[in-house]
């Protein structure tokens, strides 16, 4: 018999509630979570499923770890809140740990509440350091949803669509992509000997106004296809930044901490940036971003542009103290090995299914972020948003919560996922796969999930 979900009256109650009152982007089915333990979501009628994505790949610990409970139970009973323009030990000892795990001179920490506000003081402070005003940016990069950002943001659907002149214009999607699987530039490596970039570089002096106060990208570009850069490509574009007088901003929000098997993914390429951001894991889901840069920009920076940047609930005493022992643990436990380790294990076994099903083109990443790019057929290599949007669809039937984009399925658990839990967790996607193959279910509509997803285009159903 075909599997299908079941809910209670009063979760069936919850999901029409969420439709009526909420105004979010929603998988199909809405199912509505009262409880996350591990790695992980537990429903409203109990049911549980592996949390492949880790919340927005926050939960790096898994959900309710005991010693981050604890912070915050104690934190709740002692500060939550203080005016940011004052300070408290867990902030100050944060930056401090941060400074010390970052590499370089890379000390000084502008807090923020979200990634996208963490781009935007990365931005602020390229322009004040630098006296210059264009920000290039790479397509298929993503820094947030917050406007100046957004314009930086180039990945398609219909993010951008009728923001008009409220888009930043002072900035140039002008990088091409190191992606090598669908090569911008149709060529192969290692003989083409990074073209893409070659190509850049006549682009910013094309589309540019020349007058580049920064180079920012995601260290590993996640969102727009998990494009892991040749090694050669970071270090280039890194001396590229140099001839032009541009500081380089790295955004690592979807990578930091140890999730690619390093503390910070630049750690792979060996270039250390004038200003790294960091976000989501960094946070322990807590919403505490921010902006690392050197003692010597942040001084030449203070007082201009509005540095340094300060908002309502920049670095709180409790989402500070939570973090701290997040990244404590992180060290402690030494997850940048973990995540190595069991990311060659998973990776091992996702080839597998990628051998199995024509539908896997490929699989790619780094540590403990791995991406399949689900496509029409192997050779064509034709996106299928459609088959990745049933893959995500039926994983949640059976017993895992993911995301799909566009035809990019993430697999991004906590970093305490076991080896037993990440064979649990292919064998569940190999029944997945299978039967989205089979053409279950039938009508599939990719454009309630998320502003990344295709756009106007109805997407019929084959
Ligand atoms: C690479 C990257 N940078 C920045 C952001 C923005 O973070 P936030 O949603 O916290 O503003 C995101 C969000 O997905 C991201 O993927």
């Amino acid at each position: 018999m075909e599997k299908s979900f079941r809910f209670s009256n009063s979760h069936a109650d919850y999901q029409a509630r969420d439709a009526k009152s909420v105004f979010g982007w929603r998988y199909s089915p809405r199912i509505v979570f009262k409880a996350g333990k591990g790695t992980k979501l537990i429903d409203l009628d109990g049911n549980e499923y592996f949390d492949l994505t880790s919340g927005m790949m926050c939960m790096v610990l898994g959900h309710s770890h005991p010693e981050l409970a604890e912070v915050i139970r104690e934190m709740a009973g002692t500060m939550v809140h203080e005016s940011s323009w004052y300070s408290n030990p867990w902030a100050i000892e944060f930056a401090e740990r941060l400074g010390e795990v970052t590499p370089g001179d890379l000390k000084v920490v502008n807090f923020a509440v979200t990634g996208s506000e963490a781009n935007e003081i990365a931005m602020r402070m390229a322009l004040a350091a630098t006296g210059k005003y264009d920000i290039v940016s790479m397509i298929r990069g993503l820094h947030g949803g917050s406007l100046a950002v957004e314009a930086l943001t180039s990945v398609g659907g219909n993010r951008r669509k009728s923001l008009g002149p409220l888009m930043f214009p002072a900035k140039a999607n002008a990088l091409l992509p190191p992606y090598c699987y669908r090569c911008p530039i149709n060529r192969t490596y290692p003989e083409c000997d990074i073209a893409c970039l070659k190509s850049s570089e006549e682009m910013l002096e094309f589309v540019t106004s020349q007058n580049i106060a920064a180079i920012m990208v995601e260290t590993i570009p996640v969102p727009g296809g998990m494009i892991v850069p040749p090694k050669e490509w970071l270090p280039r574009l890194a001396d590229l930044a140099k001839r032009w007088g541009a500081l380089l901003i790295l955004d690592e929000c979807q990578l930091a901490p140890a999730r690619t098997g390093k503390m910070w993914a630049m750690e792979h390429y060996g270039v250390t940036p004038d200003i790294v951001t960091f976000g989501k894991g960094l946070s322990a889901g807590l919403a505490i971003c921010g902006t690392i840069t050197t003692p010597e920009i942040a001084e030449r920076t203070r007082g201009n542009a509005g540095l340094p940047w300060a908002g309502t609930y920049s670095s709180d005493p409790m989402p500070a103290a939570v973090a701290l022992k997040q990244l404590d643990i992180v060290l402690r436990d030494k997850l940048d090995e973990r995540a190595e380790r069991l990311g060659q294990f998973a990776e091992a076994r996702l080839k597998k299914l990628a051998d199995k099903y024509e539908c896997i083109g490929e699989v790619r990443g780094k540590g403990l972020y791995r991406m399949l790019d689900v496509v029409k057929d192997r050779t064509s290599k034709v996106p299928d948003p459609v088959m990745a949007e049933r893959i995500r669809y039926n994983a949640a039937l059976e017993g895992i919560v993911a995301i799909a984009v566009k035809h990019y399925f993430r697999f991004a658990p906590p970093l305490i996922i076991t080896e037993a839990e990440i064979e649990d967790v292919v064998g569940r996607l190999d029944a997945a796969i299978q039967r989205a193959v089979d053409g279950f279910p039938r009508d599939v509509d990719v454009r309630e999930s998320s502003s990344l997803s295709i756009g106007d285009r109805p997407i019929a159903a084959e």
